[in-house]
């Protein structure tokens, strides 16, 4: 068996569509809405990361400013900056790009963004939020890859989901969305000593490692559900996720690729939820 293949770019530009009727209603109102994408340093994935971010924006009719700072930048300086835009009302969502030079506490910053404008779903709010099940913004790349299930009509009801990866960035937001759909879920992780033993029951798996080859045939059940949220390069220099994609497509029912897969959701994601700012 071959799996289907859940095409992030195809589902993605369906979402952005939807955004830019979003965008048209809300211009009859003479509100745009606004994102700041604030970069410190020089790291070259979040660079593309963030051009990409501000691409979309600027395709969907957004207003979008993108704030660059040296890799010097003082914590306090980048405070105040978070400051400004939280009071700039033409700001509907301030992303600020991680990972910061080890110099700023991440935390502390993410802490500094009004939950009003906070897009990326980061702050202990947004996290309170969706851990109790409240009206909040969900993390961009966990939201998508509820989308690309509910594109597949996947009842999760009942279903063993597993994901690989426990950070706050998708990790832990990733099974509190699959718990909210009445999954049964594992959360698996470096220390998980029979990851396999795991996995083969899965029948939603999502691997949100950065580690390639960290799923692999062997360790799916046939017919599984398999979301890549991996992004890595291989040894030709090419991007690759965490799974084995050629061999791990031959059990799955379903499978993302990468790339193609969520890295383009989470772009979506980012602008749905900047929609819904300006909307409130
Ligand atoms: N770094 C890697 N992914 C993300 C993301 O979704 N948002 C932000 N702000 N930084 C990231």
């Amino acid at each position: 068996m071959t799996a289907q293949i859940i095409d992030g770019i195809a589902l993605s530009q369906k979402l952005r569509t939807q955004v830019s009727l979003g965008v048209a209603k809300l211009a009859q109102q003479g509100i745009k809405p606004g994102l700041a994408v604030v970069l410190v340093g020089d790291n070259p994935a979040s660079q593309v990361y963030v051009r990409n971010k501000v691409k979309a924006c600027d395709e969907a009719g957004f207003h979008s400013i993108l704030e660059k700072y040296d890799a010097t930048l003082s914590e306090a300086d980048l405070l105040q900056r978070v400051d400004a835009l939280n009071s700039d009302s033409s700001i509907h969502g301030i992303l600020v790009q991680l990972p910061l030079p080890a110099h700023i506490d991440a935390q502390k910053v993410i802490e500094a963004i009004s939950p009003a404008k906070d897009v990326d779903g980061f702050h202990i709010a947004s996290a309170g939020a969706l851990m109790t099940g409240m009206q909040g913004f969900w993390p961009c790349t966990p939201y998508g890859c509820m989308k690309m299930l509910e594109s597949i009509g996947y009842e999760l009801k009942g279903k063993h989901a597993v994901v690989i990866g426990r950070s706050n960035i998708v990790g832990k937001p990733m099974a509190l969305m699959l718990l909210q759909q009445n999954a049964t879920v594992t959360i698996c992780h470096s220390a998980t000593g029979n990851l396999k033993d795991i996995t083969l029951q899965a029948d939603v798996i999502v691997a949100a490692v950065g580690k390639r080859n960290v799923l692999t045939a062997d360790m799916v059940k046939p017919g599984a559900v398999v979301l890549d949220v991996g992004m890595n390069r291989n040894d030709e220099g090419k991007l690759c996720g965490d799974v084995d994609f050629e061999g791990v497509k031959e059990i799955a029912g379903y499978i993302s690729p990468v790339p193609g897969g969520v890295g383009p959701m989470t772009i979506a994601m980012l602008l749905v939820n900047t929609l819904k700012s300006a909307q409130r």
